[in-house]
């Protein structure tokens, strides 16, 4: 029988998620079949009933349900703990599971860097921001968080015990890595917005933008132009499903082939 996988959301709008995973699914010859089920929050219970009956054999939550999915589930990692969301769930000796492999999407694409940054400011303060501290400070980077409401900042900031920078001084430290995770940059009326001059970087600085429509933010256009490293939300959004897809299936999907698939989905 074809196994079911799908994300819920509310609004759910275009996601990606369905070409990745069902091109993963075909590329591997696995009987699957991955849906986009946009679920407003009143209707999650109801669902979460079907998720064990029907059963739904995998499922990436997005918002707004990645904390108020948490009470329906039997086992949490301590990492969605730590950060108090799930992004995925999955089945373990018939255990409804909740992990957070937006973590692992934040860190993969630094584990190639050359030299590693030491420093890093994360720009922000919801959720995206949370996945990035958690993921920085798991690779042993120092740091600090920026958001444009300092009350928000301060909270996730003591949640983490990382300093807490003030929005309009953010700009004053020679960063080693600065994270974007608000939508400043973004298609639509943000785009022509940037968050963060990349001149103010340090020399080996990285610029590492967590929104990824468009591909190429003006924060990541400057950066280049300024001589310094980029790295697009596309490889957050690549390697957090790579993951997922790794706890349903204990297989590997090509990750070349995938980015191939999400940048011409993205062009
Ligand atoms: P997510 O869970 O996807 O990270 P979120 O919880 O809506 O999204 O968080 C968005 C972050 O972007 C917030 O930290 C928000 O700052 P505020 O706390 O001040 O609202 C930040 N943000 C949104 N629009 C912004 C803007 N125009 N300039 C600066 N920061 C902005």
């Amino acid at each position: 029988m074809t196994r079911a996988f799908g994300i819920i959301g509310w609004p759910l709008g275009h996601t990606m998620s369905p070409a990745l995973h069902n091109w993963g699914f075909a590329e591997l010859g696995l009987d699957a079949r991955y849906e986009a089920w946009p679920l407003r929050p009143d209707d999650l219970p109801a669902f979460m009933a079907r998720v064990r009956e029907t059963p739904i054999h995998g499922l990436s939550v997005t918002i707004p349900h990645k904390r108020a999915v948490m009470p329906f589930l039997d086992r949490i990692s301590d990492r969605a703990q730590a950060i108090g969301a799930v992004n995925t769930l999955y089945w373990d000796n018939g255990l409804l599971c909740g992990e957070n492999t937006d973590v692992v999407g934040v860190v993969a694409p630094l584990r190639t860097l050359d030299p590693m940054p030491r420093s890093a400011l994360v720009l922000g303060a919801g959720g995206a921001a949370r996945a990035a501290v958690a993921g920085f400070l798991e690779l042993g980077l120092e740091v600090a968080v920026s958001n444009r409401t300092r009350a928000k900042g301060e909270s996730l900031a003591a949640d983490f015990a990382v300093p807490c920078v003030d929005w309009d001084e953010r700009m004053d430290n020679g960063w080693g890595l600065v994270c974007n995770t608000t939508p400043l940059g973004m298609s639509g009326d943000l785009a022509d917005r940037t968050p963060f001059d990349p001149a103010r970087l340090g020399p080996d600085g990285v610029a590492y933008d967590i929104v990824y429509n468009p591909l190429k933010t003006r924060f990541l256009a400057e950066a280049e132009a300024a001589g310094r490293r980029t790295i697009s939300g596309l490889e957050m959004f690549l390697h957090q499903g790579l993951a997922q897809f790794r706890l349903w299936t204990g297989r590997d999907m090509d990750e070349d082939g995938a980015r191939t698939l999400l940048l011409a989905a993205l062009a």
